[in-house]
């Protein structure tokens, strides 16, 4: 969780100059590795090993911690397995996949099946950002924002199949967290608060991202998102050996210059660094040393140490190459306040500026008594709210991962206080809690681990924190986070207002300020894990089919009702009046162009779970219909008067 909200924390320890040269979002002290080329941790800030590969190694802040990403589980083993190639995805002989299996293809009118052979091979290591990005944009999923104007970054629309998705996604979150509990409840709180609401929460004086600027481009970027490295020429003649000739480049070799990549993954990072490492070679031709080097034989290059530019020296930003202009045109980096600034009312000053929400969870906090005070709830409970939250991304990325609009899920459950003992055990529930309705939504558990914070790692107010991580095309990051925050947020709006938000516990007769877990996810970050885990490929009868395999309970269109032929009049209304009657339950479409195998793979492209086939044998024979299941391409008979029923256990699950 990058707790930008520990702002006031960072602020104080940027004062103290302990957060390195920019104000972190997340302040977590951390270990300090040592780190040779002349980078050094040189100006305080906290370094940690993120990937160490036989060909490069990555230094970051954030976080401080050396934990593994992926695959750590947060109950002791590291029992999470990396991603595995495919999808599991039941397979069986029989009928082909163009035709439904009427009554006369099956055995029983109510029961019996028939599928077609499909076997999925999807390989997800090879899924790329830019076929997501495609098939959102062919399928209505999510359009670029003012796309007639050519865009605006950070931003985007959702379209008509993005919409549904988006509010099925909602709608489980506050099924399972709100309606299915008694003791979490929701509110709706305005976007923009009383601006004394971010003094308190500390985001005025310390929500930023550290950033640096190209003088030459005027482009800016996140400096803990861009990495440099020396490229450092083997010798050759001294065996390619890592002796430290003090030339800067530190251990061994020729120091050509300096690469810059944007943080992604390991690949993309070395392939980019490389081209620029060919590059200064290239240039350096003419150097004795390089040719001497080389000795006329292949050029080989140091393994890349890449660290982010919030750990450079002044020293080594003068040589570090901006992604802009290629030359070495970066400011050192400052801190950029993240939230949007508005007016409220007439005048335009001082007096009137205030600020679109960057959390939600603020306005859960500064609600606190008025919801303990209109309703009957004790300790444990929770206040959840959904809601647009707004941060101004140095550079929002990765499409809807990192956005500047963006909306959250979030719950602020109320504990009573206490050490570990207390808030361990709400912690751990919140945590299992939320990986289960993570993959009770459809996404693949190989896909997700775990990103503990702990002990030094942590904001100084924060008892533990966990992320749920996804692996994204883009690398795995954080997909939600679950924290134990203290009573950080309901002293200081308490300090901040005046107001004295405690709790009285009419057992003990006790007042004290309640703790808070806050599991914390982002519907747009969801919504994308989902469309990539549900990315999937398979081969019917020989065919290649691509297709979503969303779970039905969030599949935008649940149920595609198919006339077997659109020009006979009994069998067209049959199909309407399905059609009709499943309106009513949930979000379905009717398609009668084209072959019936061209309109089942139009239906599996935007993850329909189900098409319904009203053939001749429903008006003619049996008063049933086919149901054929997306994923398995398994198809039964089902009558007429049961479909609902069926469609809503498969759904729904009632
Ligand atoms: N109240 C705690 C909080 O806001 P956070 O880690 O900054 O913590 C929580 O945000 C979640 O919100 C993240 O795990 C992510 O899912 C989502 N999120 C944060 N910034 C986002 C952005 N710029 N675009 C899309 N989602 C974002």
């Amino acid at each position: 969780m990058l707790h930008r909200s520990s702002a006031l924390a960072m602020f104080l320890l940027s004062s103290l100059n302990l957060l390195g040269n920019g104000g972190r979002r997340e302040f977590r002290a951390g270990v300090v590795f040592g780190f040779g080329n002349g980078f050094g941790n040189g100006n305080g800030g906290i370094v940690r090993t993120v990937i160490t590969t036989t060909i490069a190694t990555r230094t970051k802040t954030t976080k401080g911690r050396a934990t593994a990403l992926v695959g750590t589980s947060i109950f002791g083993s590291t029992a999470e397995a990396e991603a595995s190639s495919s999808p599991s995805s039941p397979s069986s002989p029989s009928a082909t996949d163009n035709a439904p299996a009427s009554s006369s293809t099956t055995t029983s009118s109510s029961t019996s099946t028939s599928s077609s052979s499909s076997s999925s091979s999807y390989d997800y290591s090879k899924l790329k950002m830019e076929d997501v990005v495609s098939l959102c944009k062919r399928r209505g999923i999510v359009f670029p924002s003012s796309e007639i104007y050519n865009g605006y970054a950070g931003f985007f629309d959702y379209g008509p199949l993005g919409t549904e998705l988006k509010r099925n996604v909602k709608d489980a979150f506050w099924t399972e967290f709100v309606r299915a509990r008694e003791d979490v409840v929701g509110i709706d709180s305005s976007i923009i608060h009383n601006p004394s609401t971010w003094k308190s929460s500390g985001h005025l004086d310390g929500f930023s991202d550290p950033m640096v600027d190209c003088r030459e481009t005027k482009l800016r970027y996140r400096a803990d998102q861009l990495y440099t490295s020396p490229a450092i020429l083997l010798d050759n003649d001294r065996g390619g050996n890592d002796k430290d000739d003090g030339d800067g480049g530190g251990g061994g070799g020729i120091l050509l210059g300096y690469v810059t990549v944007m943080e992604g993954n390991d690949v993309d990072m070395i392939k980019s660094a490389e081209t620029q490492a060919k590059k200064l070679l290239k240039e350096s031709s003419g150097r004795d040393d390089v040719k001497d080097a080389r000795s006329g034989r292949d050029a080989r290059f140091k393994p890349f140490e890449f660290v982010d530019l919030t750990q450079v020296t002044e020293d080594i930003m003068r040589r570090v190459p901006s992604p802009g202009s290629g030359k070495p045109t970066l400011t050192m980096p400052r801190d950029f306040n993240l939230m949007f600034s508005t007016n409220v009312g007439a005048m335009q000053d001082a007096t009137s500026l205030a600020y679109l929400r960057p959390e939600t969870a603020q306005g859960i906090f500064i609600n606190y008594k008025n919801v303990l005070g209109s309703s009957r709830l004790k300790l444990p409970f929770g206040i959840a709210q959904i809601g647009k939250a707004f941060r101004n991304e140095i550079t929002p990325r990765n499409f809807i991962f990192r956005s500047r609009e963006f909306e959250q899920m979030e719950i602020e459950y109320f504990i009573p206080p206490g050490d570990e003992e207390v808030w361990g055990p709400y912690h751990r529930d919140w945590i299992r809690d939320s990986r289960s309705f993570l993959e009770g939504v459809g996404l693949r558990s190989e896909l997700l681990g775990y990103d503990v914070h702990s002990g030094d790692g942590l904001a100084h107010y924060a008892r533990a924190c966990t992320d749920i991580t996804f692996k994204f095309p883009f690398g795995t990051q954080e997909l939600m986070g679950i924290a134990a925050r203290g009573d950080f947020d309901l002293r200081s709006h308490t300090e901040g207002s005046g107001k004295v938000l405690d709790y009285f516990d009419e057992d003990t007769k006790e007042k004290f300020t309640p703790h808070v877990i806050e599991p914390s996810l982002g519907v747009d970050r969801l919504v994308l894990a989902l469309i990539c885990s549900a990315y999937a490929e398979d081969e019917i009868n020989g065919e290649k089919r691509n297709y979503l395999s969303f779970h039905p309970r969030i599949a935008p269109v649940k149920v595609a009702v198919l006339p077997l032929v659109k020009n006979k009049e009994p069998l067209v209304d049959a199909a309407r009046a399905l059609f009709g009657k499943l309106q009513r339950r949930w979000n379905v479409m009717y398609d009668q162009t084209g072959a019936i195998g061209r309109r089942y793979r139009r239906a599996d492209e935007i993850g329909v779970p189900y098409c319904i086939t009203v053939d001749f044998d429903t008006i003619e024979k049996d008063g049933a219909v086919t149901v054929r299941d997306r994923d398995t391409t398994e198809q039964v008979r089902i009558p007429l008067d049961e479909v609902v029923p069926y469609l809503s256990k498969m759904i729904d699950g009632y």
